[in-house]
């Protein structure tokens, strides 16, 4: 047997290319390589990409650059880009970066096998199809090695929502969601191999509409109800969420589904209606209240967590103070925030657009207001008993660090507890990005 072939993949965006990059990992298992942790010693670099903001897709060109010293020294290496640039612009990365062997895009990765064939072949392999045919079921099953106590699945994919700024309909496709049988087939292999939490992925995984069993489309909720149904799987989590998509069972499910965590993320972008109106987000500041109201009805204590935008075209200082007031009003556990960014394509990027200091200035304050609420939060635990699920060995002697149930890093001092272990803590101190913790 030939030794082993080394593939080196570097990922970028979202927990989706997370997914992605292990099963283009396994679908090129099957060609004879195996993972390596460095690009110098590797037969093969694949850059799982990310598109949706401009310094995101900027990076691929920088880092293709670094490796044209190794290239240079070893003809035999393959460099590959993956995801949602190579989506987007795989004709234009090929022409601007020579050195590309190949470019795949999101749904069509279980061609890499035979991508990678053309590429060894000394040939240029693209293939940014969106085929008919499924992609997991065209991925051999996973290997069987243990894992990790966490694991994300991708259960949908895709968007129609075509929200004014996003470029991700456009690199990932169409809504499709994967039938409820394959779902749990691939949950209880994790399961099997030593993964306790499972995070649900889609890119809109509320919207999630999956073929059951019985025939006739299942909700996401229905999908966690029967994921809970697996003894060994703990804790089940998903995201990311459209306010529109929140309907009713997903809702009742995070008040009576045990294994369903306290925590969603739940993106709204601005607080003020007529940014939101210009966003195509269809839903307005007052509805996702009203909506965020009916969620902690059904579970008080749950944690929000959201994406803002600050400077899309046309906001206002009076605009942003809106989104300032809707942040006060829903109280984050934690958010993301981003400075609008000018994406080709889209209905935004034909508008005028605000001065970059002004929205730079606005993200700040947005930023410290989120920082405030998060610490708030976090403090909020202390005294608290939660859930943590043993990740791995903290830094100090005798530590361990997991995640509670609201997604909080829990430092423990213990000899009590393995990685993979759930057990109950007292939470006695609230630091700057973690709690600390003592075993109940
Ligand atoms: N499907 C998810 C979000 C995917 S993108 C959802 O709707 O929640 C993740 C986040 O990136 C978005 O929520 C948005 O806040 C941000 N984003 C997307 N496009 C952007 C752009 N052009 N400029 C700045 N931020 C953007
Ligand atoms: Fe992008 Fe909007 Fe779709 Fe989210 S819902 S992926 S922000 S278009
Ligand atoms: Fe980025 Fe594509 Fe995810 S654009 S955020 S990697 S869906």
């Amino acid at each position: 047997m030939s030794a082993p072939k080394k593939l080196y993949i570097k990922t970028y965006g979202c927990q989706m290319n997370v997914y992605d990059s292990e099963r283009m990992a396994e679908a090129l298992g099957g060609q004879g390589y195996v993972e390596t942790a460095t690009p110098d010693d590797a037969d093969m670099i694949l850059l799982n990409t990310c598109h949706i903001r401009e310094k995101a897709a900027e990076k691929v060109y920088s880092e293709l650059g670094r490796f044209k010293g190794l290239k240079a020294e070893r003809p035999d290496l393959k460099i590959g880009v993956a995801g949602c640039v190579a989506q987007a612009e795989g004709e234009e990365i090929m022409r601007r970066q020579p050195m590309v062997d190949l470019v795949v895009g999101p749904q069509s990765y279980h061609r890499l096998p035979e991508l990678e064939a053309k590429a060894r072949g000394g040939e240029k392999a693209l293939d940014t199809d969106f085929p008919e045919e499924d992609k997991f079921e065209h991925l051999k099953g996973r290997a069987k090695a243990r894992r990790g106590p966490t694991a994300f699945l991708t259960v949908q994919e895709g968007c129609d929502k075509f929200c004014a700024f996003c470029v991700v309909p456009y690199t990932r496709g169409a809504e499709v969601s994967r039938p409820v049988a394959r779902v749990v087939t691939e949950a209880r292999d994790l399961v099997e191999r030593g993964v306790r939490e499972i995070t649900l992925l889609g890119q809109n995984v509320n919207a999630y509409h999956g073929e059951g069993p019985q025939g006739g489309d299942w909700t996401l909720a229905q999908l966690i109800r029967e994921l809970a149904e697996i003894d060994e799987l703990k804790r089940i989590r998903f995201t990311t969420s459209h306010p529109n998509d929140m309907e009713d069972d997903l809702i009742a499910a995070h008040g009576d589904c045990e294994k369903l965590m306290p925590y969603l993320h739940l993106p709204v972008q601005s607080g003020s209606d007529f940014i939101l109106k210009r966003m195509n987000r269809s839903h307005t500041a007052e509805s996702y209240i009203r909506l965020i109201e009916r969620i902690r009805a059904a579970r008080p204590d749950i944690l929000l967590s959201g994406d803002f935008i600050v400077g899309f075209p046309e906001e206002t200082e009076a605009h942003f103070q809106e989104t300032m007031a809707l942040i006060e009003t829903v109280g984050y556990g934690s958010a993301f925030s981003f400075k609008y960014s000018t994406r080709p394509g889209t209905p935004a990027a034909e508008r005028a657009q605000v001065d970059p200091a002004e929205a730079d200035d606005r993200l700040q304050r947005l930023q410290a207001l989120i920082t405030r609420q998060q610490r708030a939060a976090q403090d909020a635990m202390v005294g608290r008993e939660v859930g943590v699920l043993f990740e791995k060995a903290g830094r100090n002697p005798g530590q361990m660090v997991g995640k509670s149930d609201h997604l909080h890093a829990v430092h423990v001092t213990t000899d009590k507890v393995s990685v993979g272990d759930l057990a109950r803590v007292r939470i006695t101190a609230s630091g700057p990005n973690s709690l600390a913790g003592e075993l109940v």
